[in-house]
């Protein structure tokens, strides 16, 4: 099994707990977009005493940030139902998933379960490209910035001898053949979440999925993310320079990591055929870019990757890599700035 690599766990000023405001404002921006998904899309339906609704959150992390997406949820929910019966939603019993890697911070994300919350909390340790939850139970399920981590880095990448080997960790390097090999691991692993999730779906149920995706055309490598990615290489070669990475080992190394376009993230849901598609919407909000501060920048990727980082070349390197990369991104403001935009996106799938 490939290793998972989670977020930086903890409370302390280098964990995602502390630094994922960026992710945040999509959820934020979205709360309309799930009240009117719920209010419009979704069927309840109570037998006489038995008001008890699951909700999943995939790929959660330590929070806050899941805490924001299930009370988005429970809160529509609530006044759904509120509408539907004219019974208190207090009586609606919530039971929420929250489902990670099994060495996500888990005792971070209990520590800090908000004190008022009305909904019973229960952990789903695994990988959501499989099964996680018994069959039929879900209602509502979401997954926000999660579904670029690929299961594995694809096949043929990270061998020289390979047509598709690809040097460089990421974008510089992206041939025709690199592409397709991440394209067809995407292809396979984004497939298998939606057929585990349609397996543990009630009919009728809604996925909602939350990210940033790129539009038709547009390559990574000509974003800010790619251009970060790139800053990332050349700041560990450099420390592989200095002899403190291995350089055969960095060069047979690639992140496991796709962000797809719009038209290959539909062609999936389409030929996995158990969802319904009833919205893929642009969101813009304030954080739709990256803001343009190498600071921030260098803390975001080190609590997001450091860890994948750390497991292939060690603290020490990676530190040193870390410090030399907010130097690279100070130097590749004016880049930033005229790269290409991204796509914030908000998907809803019924299940069928
Ligand atoms: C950038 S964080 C997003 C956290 C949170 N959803 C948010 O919006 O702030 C991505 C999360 O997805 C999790 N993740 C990635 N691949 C996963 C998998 N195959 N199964 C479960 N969780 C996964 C990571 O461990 C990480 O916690």
């Amino acid at each position: 099994m490939a290793p998972s690599h989670t977020m930086a766990g903890g409370e302390s000023g280098d964990s995602y707990s502390q630094h994922s405001t960026y992710q945040r404002a999509l959820l934020e921006a979205t709360k309309e977009k799930i009240d009117e998904a719920i209010t419009t899309k979704l069927d309840l339906y109570f037998t006489s005493n038995s008001f008890s609704f699951n909700v999943a959150d995939f790929g959660c992390s330590t929070g806050p940030n899941t805490f924001v997406a299930v009370q988005n949820i429970i809160d529509a929910v609530g006044h759904k139902f509120q509408e539907q019966t004219l019974e208190n939603p207090k009586d609606v019993e919530f039971q929420v998933f929250f489902n990670d890697h099994s060495n996500n911070d888990f005792n971070t994300l209990f520590r800090t379960l908000p004190p008022t919350r009305s909904y019973f909390a229960t952990a789903v340790p695994g990988s959501f490209f499989g099964r996680v939850l018994p069959k039929d139970c879900l209602h509502v399920g979401h997954c926000s910035y999660s579904l670029h981590w690929l299961s594995r880095v694809p096949r043929g990448i990270t061998a020289r001898d390979s047509p598709a080997w690809n040097k460089d960790i990421h974008c510089t390097g992206f041939t025709k053949e690199v592409a397709d090999a991440y394209l067809d691991q995407f292809k396979v692993d984004f497939g298998g979440f939606l057929s585990a999730r349609a397996q543990e779906f009630v009919s009728g149920g809604l996925l909602m999925l939350l990210g940033s995706c790129l539009p038709d055309g547009v390559k990574m490598s000509e974003t800010m993310k790619g251009i970060l990615f790139d800053c990332i290489g050349s700041s560990l070669n450099d420390v592989a320079k200095q002899g403190l990475i291995d350089q055969e080992k960095l060069d047979s190394f690639n992140m496991p990591i796709y962000v797809a376009q719009v038209g290959e993230i539909k062609d999936v849901i389409e030929e996995n055929g158990c969802f319904e598609l009833e919205a893929f919407e642009k969101v813009s909000h304030a954080n739709d870019e990256f803001p343009l501060d190498a600071k921030f920048l260098a803390t975001l990727h080190k609590v997001t990757f450091g860890g994948l980082f750390e497991s292939q070349f060690g603290k020490d390197a990676v530190e040193k890599a870390m410090g030399c990369f907010e130097g690279k991104v100070q130097d590749s403001l004016q880049e930033l700035a005229n790269a290409k935009a991204g796509m914030q996106f908000f998907v809803l799938l019924r299940r069928k």
